[in-house]
């Protein structure tokens, strides 16, 4: 049995899909939606599928435990970034080692790092003539779009595309593949302990 969390700032039609296909499962369930941004979609959707959901400010979230008990109280094991924005703290990174996972949507290791998110990263495919682009789902480590890849699949970038188009048919394959390439990761994983202690200099 597995917990999962999920952290979105935006729209979070991904969180919605993975929210609907483990709903009624009785292995794994996602138990909370956090978000850095109180005008995010993502939070109505949540309110909708009645999952709980926080709103956290930078201070709170870089400097303070808060997340990370809300985390321990909802029994979380794994941690998955649904169009998040903000880079996750080492707290975290420490505390749910292999445990997060993150979309990023084109064919990393190209388009991604500091500042390839949303429609940037389609600017730049198309920008650069490519012929195909695609989705990433990955473990982040201390740098994003970095961790180890579980899984890509692949779209072709038509002629005339413009970013918005792009966009939609990458979206259609996240919401194909995110859940189902999380529910594989989890048959492989056991319950996270938390008893491991947090070096004070990661909190
Ligand atoms: C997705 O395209 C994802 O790859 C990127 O942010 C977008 C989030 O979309 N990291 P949504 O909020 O789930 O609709």
């Amino acid at each position: 049995m597995s917990n999962i969390a999920i952290f979105a700032s935006g729209s979070g039609s991904n969180a919605e899909q993975i929210i609907r296909y483990f709903s009624g499962n009785p292995e794994h369930a996602v138990k909370l939606i956090l978000s850095n941004n109180a005008n995010a979609y993502v939070l109505e959707r949540a309110k909708n599928l009645s999952v709980p959901s926080f709103v956290f400010d930078r201070q709170t979230f870089y400097n303070a435990h808060k997340v990370l008990d809300l985390l321990r109280e909802a029994e979380i094991d794994i941690i998955v970034l649904a169009g998040f924005l903000w880079l996750v703290p080492d707290y975290l990174l420490v505390t749910f080692p292999q445990r997060i996972i993150n979309i990023h949507p084109a064919l990393l290791p190209e388009f991604g790092g500091k500042g390839m998110y949303g429609a940037r990263v389609h600017e730049a495919v198309i920008r650069e003539g490519r012929k195909k682009s695609g989705i990433t789902i990955h473990l982040i480590d201390e740098e994003y779009d970095r961790g180890n890849i579980l899984f890509q699949a692949e779209c072709p970038v038509l002629p005339g595309d413009t970013p918005d188009d792009l966009a939609s048919r990458i979206h259609q394959l996240e919401h194909r593949y995110f859940p189902e390439t999380i529910n594989s990761y989890l048959e492989n994983l056991g319950p996270l302990s938390y008893s491991a202690q947090i070096p004070t200099d990661k909190i």
